[in-house]
């Protein structure tokens, strides 16, 4: 049995200064009575992504914000692990587009190391997108929910939908990219939609309505 609680009102402070990933979270915790605000609002600093996993890198940053603010914070990290390439670009997905944020030339890189990894002419095609979620109180407790989907990369990149890696990936089950299919399916099956299937498997465990003060684990 699970005792750690959520704070009255059910209140949570998202660990990203990414705007459009606190909007999508917030969209989701709406759905349990929830509201949240971001580390932002609140003139906090993200802290350097320095582990060497997704789960890691999301625990890092969620406490780092549950430790400066005193509040429950959630966070999260994903990213693109392809086989062939020993799971690079990895935590790395952001960083191989550069400061430029070059997508294009990211997918380019991998497809040109996935072709010097060819076997007799085989290029293992095999990726799968990742994402980890991080709930973290401030008596430094934390859970992480993991979510992933397998599929495989191709070439050229196909579709203007989505973004990062979407237009080279294609989810097993499925002939469209993440870059052609229409977005509403791709969050209904990606690898955040099932990190946060889990996630909110565990909120509605909790008693977030009338929670009382010592929930917030201090
Ligand atoms: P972060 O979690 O904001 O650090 O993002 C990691 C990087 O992984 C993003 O910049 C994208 O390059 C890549 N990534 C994560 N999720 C997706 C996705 O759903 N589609 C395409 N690229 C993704």
């Amino acid at each position: 049995m699970n005792t750690k609680r959520l704070p009255p009102g059910g209140r949570i402070l998202i660990a990203s200064h990414n705007l459009g990933k606190v909007r999508e979270i917030g969209a989701l915790l709406v759905g349990l009575g929830l509201t949240c605000d971001s580390v932002g609002d609140l003139g906090l600093e993200e802290p350097e992504e320095t582990a060497a996993t997704f789960a890691g890198n999301a625990e890092l940053k969620a406490l780092a914000a549950a430790l400066a603010a005193g509040r429950v914070s959630l966070a999260d990290d994903s990213g693109l692990a392809v086989d062939a390439l020993g799971g690079a670009p990895g935590i790395y997905s952001a960083r191989w587009a550069g400061p430029e944020k070059d997508f294009q030339s990211a997918m380019k890189t991998v497809e040109d190391a996935l072709q010097a990894e060819a076997k007799e002419g085989v290029v293992d095609r095999r990726a799968r997108f990742v994402c980890a979620l991080s709930l973290a109180w401030p008596d430094g407790h934390v859970e992480t929910f993991q979510g992933e989907i397998a599929g495989h990369l191709v070439w050229p990149p196909r579709g203007e939908r989505g973004f990062g890696y979407d237009p080279v990936f294609v989810p097993e089950g499925e002939d469209m990219t993440f870059g052609e299919m229409d977005p509403d399916h791709k969050h209904r099956i990606s690898h955040r939609a099932r990190a946060f299937e889990k996630l909110l498997v565990r909120l509605s465990e909790s008693e977030v309505v009338g929670a009382s003060q010592d929930a917030i684990g201090r």
